[in-house]
């Protein structure tokens, strides 16, 4: 029995898949909407450390880009045993062609989106982000700009670049709950009020 522990939450179990450019706050806002929902968190880029015993940017330091993407092809089709998960997927993760629609019928997809500036300042912070090691913040901005059209496929987009992660989650709640209640409208299953 999946406990919901907020009062807003909606009824029905679900799968919500957070993508969005680095530096978004997918990982923080993803612990965050699992623990209001009830729902085991998970995040791609953990799901490869735990397979390959090493970390992100040592793949890419030993292996290259072209074998991490083919690491998180593998982890794609190791998602569909995650029914019911709140699952942050890294920034890279969506944009190979037909991942958004694999993405999409697993459950929710939300776009943490936000100004570029807003994102790079937040990375720049943290660091260690092997796809903007040698990448001036004009080619990182243009990283986005290429991405945008896969997040942009996204079912709802949050903007976060002014916003805290608890307002973050707070907007991802509403939004499935209004999505619950048109589901359940359409297929007319009365009009038991939602939390
Ligand atoms: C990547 C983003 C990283 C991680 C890897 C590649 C990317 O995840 O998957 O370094 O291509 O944008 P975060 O978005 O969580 O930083």
């Amino acid at each position: 029995m999946i406990q919901r522990m907020g009062s807003d939450a909606p009824e029905a179990p679900c799968t919500v898949v957070l993508v969005g450019f680095m530096g978004a706050g997918k990982s923080t806002v993803g612990r965050l909407l699992a623990r209001r929902l009830g729902l085991c968190f998970v995040e791609t880029d953990d799901m490869i450390t735990a397979r390959e015993g090493t970390s992100i940017p040592e793949i890419f330091t030993e292996r290259g880009e072209a074998h991490f993407r083919a690491l998180e092809a593998s982890v794609l089709d190791a998602l569909g045993d995650k029914h019911g998960h709140v699952i942050a997927t890294g920034g890279g993760f969506p944009c190979r062609p037909g991942v958004m629609e694999r993405l999409k019928a697993l459950g929710t997809v939300v776009w943490l989106a936000a100004e570029f500036d807003a994102l790079y300042e937040r990375e720049s912070r943290v660091g260690g982000r092997p796809m903007l090691a040698g990448r001036s913040r004009e080619e990182a901005a243009a990283l986005y700009e290429v991405r945008k059209a896969s997040y942009s496929q996204a079912h709802l987009a949050v903007d976060v670049s002014r916003l805290g992660a608890d307002a973050a989650v707070s907007r991802i709640l509403r939004y499935l709950r209004e999505r619950e209640r048109a589901k359940r409208q359409a297929a007319g299953v009365g009009s038991r009020p939602i939390p």
